[in-house]
This record gives structure tokens, C-alpha cells and sequence, in this order.
């Protein structure tokens, strides 16, 4: 085995603790998995409002440090409070920073000083590992959230005896947020930095500071990892990326199947494997009811569950459904669970409103139902314009709902056409149409081809433990790097 290491593990988001997409599930999921490898992983997060609410509640068995911290920015010692509890099932340590006026709010983004919150977050947990007196070998950030750490260890850390030579990896879930700011934001966490090119005068970009000073950078999928390093696919910071090409590695996401799991799934209404696959069907019955449709075990139940953002194909699914539900491939049920855009949150409820007998849209965040959409949809759309890795995807195949995808990113990586489910390439109506209209006709006609796509989907193996390994074998790179290896 190799060497035990220590990680200071950063990311916005950590499931059970807060989670707005896959990020969270990522957060979740990957210490634990590199905890079994025997390594010493520390998470830090925001004490965001359900964590404070929960502490203040004696809910949630959080304990809070005595000692709070200073954290300086501006030029000055901020105070910060520290709450501490353990991933779920681990005795990985969680630490929360509590600064009620940055955290403690209804959202966990989306204000105007997001970038100042995430900066105070990032600087206040390398304080915090200084007063635990615990030097990581290795900090792991997560998007551009915690990139300012990063940024902080490449350039002021270098002159503290604590933190030189501390190696650091940068992780990409996503290049659409990019975490933009005015230079300002080097006076508040007290830098001195040269400008990027990728920045524009007077403009911090932590996304590209991430990448720029990290040791080494990964991405969520080997196909993402290739196409951020073209103009069409890196958001601005293609050059960057190609300039580090060689630092740049591509781990696909896993699922955590302790958690993700049909056969014991609580949330389910009837649990399965892909040995009794007819339990399913009391599924798809209680989701049917649940979305007020009727109970028709052989019509084909097509759904999603997404975050309604331009990244995920909205525009494209609107026509096809209505396609759909006009009764272009037969008779056919739409389930949708999401929230996000105005837009796209009215057009779902247009739709539905308009094809009232077929289609549900469920426009809110909520992990139970979702669940029951996973495990009792018979076909799960996502159409994205780009997919860094994709969650969604995993999830419905582990739970026998067939994906029809749009093949960019992770969803090249992980769904082959016909064999696990139905992907097109070109990001066009006819082209999302066609892919769904061969699925159903699948689902219709042939029903043990159909079974076979399920099992295929069910049985394969995207675990964490094959990605921990390959974050550790990066981890290693990344430290012989630090050493002039
Ligand atoms: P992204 O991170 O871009 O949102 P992923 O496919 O990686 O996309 O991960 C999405 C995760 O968030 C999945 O676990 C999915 O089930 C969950 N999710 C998205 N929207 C909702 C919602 N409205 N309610 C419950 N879970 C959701
Ligand atoms: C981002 C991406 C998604 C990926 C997730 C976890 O939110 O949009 O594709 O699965 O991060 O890495």
C-alpha cells in the first residue's frame, strides 16, 4: 500500500452536508474512499444555515471547537467560529467555519460577494489546519470555490515555514463558473500576484488561478479532461489548459454503492437488483401516482433530474417532449424533477399544464423523489450541451433506467450506444429525437433487449474505489513534483 498521506480536502459542497449537484456528491463520497485507503483526509466546509440551524437544534451530533479562529484578511484578524462532525459511516473529521454574516443564508451561492464568502472559507481552512498544528502533505481543492487556497499556498505559503512544500491538486467539476472578481480580492486575502492573461486587467479569475497554480489539475472525465483544451469546449481558458496540458488528468466520477443501491434503497417503493428485475414495476406504479399519472405498467415513463441550467440541454428537451407527448413514438409518460432558470422552470410548467395526462413537472429540489424517479422511470434524459462527468447518468443506470444522452463529456465515457443505453452526437433536435425514438422503439419491441441494456447498466462498475486509486496515483505525482521529482 502506499505511504499514508495526509489531505486537506476542500470542496463547497459535501453530501449529506449541503449539495446543489454532483459536486456534492463527489465531496460525499471521495474521502470516505480514500479514507479506506488508509489515508488521513480532513474535509473543511462553510457552516451554512442547515448546519447551524442543525448545531443550535442539538441536531446532527456537531460539536463546536472552543477556540475559534482569526482568519486575516483585509489586514486584520476576522473571527471565525469552527463546528466539527464526521463524514457518515467514517471517522473522517468535517469541519465547518461558521461567520454567520457570510454562511448562515437561505442559498449556499448566488449572492453578489460570493467570492469574498469562498475566499474568507478557503484562507479560514488553512488557518484552521495551522491551529490544529495538522500540516497536510496535500491540499485537494474543488473548483474555484477553494481555488483562493491554492492560490494562497503558491504564493504566500511559499514563504511560511508551515505550509512550503506543500503540493496541491486542483480539481475541475465545472468550467461554466469561473468564480470572477476585481483585483480587490488580492488586497482582501493580502497577496501580491502578477496578472493572467485569461484575467483581463483589474480581473481576479479563480478558475484559471486554480489551474494556473495548482501542481497538478484533474477533471471529472477523460473526454472533459480532452475537450476543455479546445476553443470550442474551455470556456475561455483553453490556452491555460493546453499550456499545463501535461499536468491536466481525467478521472471519471465513481457512485458510492453503499449509498446508491436498489436492493436496500429505503427511498424506493420496491427495491430490486438486476436479478429481480419485475420488482421494479412497484416503483413506476408509485412514482405514476405520485405524479398524479395513470397507472399503465407498459407505456414507456421518460424522465430527468437536473439542475435547469443552459449546461443541460433544456432548450432541446422542451420540443422533443412535446414531440413526445404528442404521441410522435406512441404512447409515452414525462417526469421531470428539477429547479433552476425562470425560463426553464416555466416553460416545464407550460408543458405539463398543456399535456396534463402525461406529464408531471415536479420544480424543486428533492432527493427522496428523486430517487423514485431513478428507480422507476423506464428511460432518463440528458441532452447537455457539455457534461464535465455527469451523475445522473450512473445513477439511473444503477437503478435500471435506461439513459438517452448527448455524447460529450463523461456521458461518451460512461454510456455506449445500444449496449447500456442511447446517445446522439450532434446537439439538434432531430438528432436528441432520433436517439429517443430508436430507445423507446427498443423498450416497445424487444423487450429482452431491453432487459439486457438494464442489466448492462445495472452491473457496471463505476466505483470510488478505482477513482481513489487514481486520485492517490496523482496524489503521489503530485508530491514528487513538490520534491523536483
Ligand atoms: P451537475 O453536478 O452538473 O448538477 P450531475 O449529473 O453530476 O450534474 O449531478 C447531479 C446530482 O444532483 C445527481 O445526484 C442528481 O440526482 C442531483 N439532482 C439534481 N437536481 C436535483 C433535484 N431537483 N432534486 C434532487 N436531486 C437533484
Ligand atoms: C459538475 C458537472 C457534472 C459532474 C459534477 C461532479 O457539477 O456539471 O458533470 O458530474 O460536477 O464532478
Amino acid at each position: 500500500m502506499a505511504a499514508p498521506l495526509k489531505i486537506l480536502f476542500l470542496s463547497a459542497e459535501v453530501v449529506p452536508f449541503a449539495k446543489s449537484g454532483g459536486l456534492g456528491d463527489v465531496g460525499g463520497a471521495l474521502p470516505k474512499f480514500l479514507r479506506a485507503l488508509g489515508h488521513d483526509v480532513r474535509v473543511v466546509l462553510p457552516a451554512y444555515r442547515a448546519i447551524e440551524t442543525d448545531f443550535y437544534a442539538g441536531r446532527g451530533g456537531y460539536t463546536a471547537r472552543t477556540e475559534g479562529l482569526l482568519v486575516p484578511v483585509r489586514g486584520q484578524g476576522r473571527p471565525a467560529g469552527v463546528l466539527e462532525g464526521r463524514l457518515p459511516g467514517t471517522d473522517v473529521p468535517v469541519y465547518f467555519i461558521a461567520e454567520r454574516n457570510l454562511f448562515d443564508r437561505p442559498e449556499l451561492y448566488g449572492y453578489d460577494d460570493d467570492v469574498y464568502r469562498f475566499a474568507f472559507y478557503s484562507r479560514a481552512a488553512l488557518v484552521l489546519a495551522e491551529a490544529l498544528d495538522w500540516r497536510p502533505d496535500l491540499i485537494h481543492a474543488h473548483d474555484w470555490h477553494s481555488a483562493p487556497a491554492i492560490t494562497w499556498l503558491a504564493t504566500a505559503g511559499q514563504a511560511s515555514g508551515f505550509w512550503r512544500g506543500v503540493a496541491s491538486l486542483f480539481t475541475i467539476h465545472n468550467l461554466a463558473h469561473q468564480g470572477r472578481a476585481g483585483w480587490d480580492l488580492f488586497s482582501y486575502l493580502g497577496l501580491t500576484t502578477h496578472g493572467l492573461a485569461e484575467e483581463g486587467y483589474g480581473a481576479v479569475n479563480l478558475m484559471a488561478r486554480g489551474i494556473y497554480h495548482a501542481t497538478l489539475v484533474s477533471t471529472v472525465s477523460p473526454t472533459y479532461a480532452r475537450e476543455i483544451m479546445t476553443p470550442a469546449g474551455g470556456a475561455g481558458l483553453d490556452g491555460l489548459l493546453r499550456h499545463r496540458a501535461y499536468d491536466v488528468h481525467g478521472i471519471l466520477n465513481g457512485l458510492d454503492y453503499g449509498v446508491w443501491n436498489p436492493a436496500t434503497d429505503r427511498r424506493l417503493a420496491a427495491r430490486f437488483d438486476a436479478a429481480r428485475l419485475e420488482e421494479r414495476a412497484g416503483n413506476k406504479r408509485a412514482l405514476q401516482e405520485r405524479a398524479g399519472l395513470p397507472a399503465r405498467p407498459s407505456v414507456p415513463l421518460v424522465a430527468m433530474v437536473s439542475r435547469l441550467d443552459w449546461q443541460k440541454g433544456l432548450d432541446l428537451l422542451g420540443h422533443v417532449v412535446h414531440l413526445l407527448l404528442n404521441g410522435g413514438a406512441g404512447e409515452a409518460q414525462f417526469v421531470v424533477l428539477g429547479s433552476g432558470a425562470a425560463e426553464y422552470e416555466g416553460m416545464l410548467a407550460q408543458l405539463a399544464g398543456y399535456h396534463r395526462d402525461r406529464m408531471a413537472a415536479f420544480l424543486t429540489y428533492d432527493a427522496d423523489l428523486a430517487q423514485l424517479i431513478y428507480g422507476g422511470s423506464d428511460l432518463f434524459l440528458m441532452p447537455s450541451r457539455f457534461e464535465p462527468c455527469g451523475l445522473g447518468q450512473l445513477i439511473a443506470m444503477r437503478y435500471g433506467s435506461a439513459p438517452v444522452v448527448r455524447a460529450t463529456g463523461g456521458l461518451v465515457d460512461t454510456v455506449q450506444d445500444g449496449v447500456s443505453g442511447f446517445s446522439f452526437a450532434d446537439y439538434t433536435t432531430g438528432a436528441f429525437w432520433d436517439a429517443l425514438q430508436r430507445a423507446i422503439y427498443v423498450y416497445n419491441v424487444d423487450r429482452p433487449r431491453w432487459q439486457g441494456i438494464q442489466r448492462t447498466g445495472m452491473t457496471a462498475d463505476y466505483s470510488w474505489g478505482r477513482a481513489a486509486q487514481s486520485y492517490q496515483q496523482v496524489y503521489a505525482w503530485a508530491l514528487a513534483r513538490m520534491r523536483g521529482g
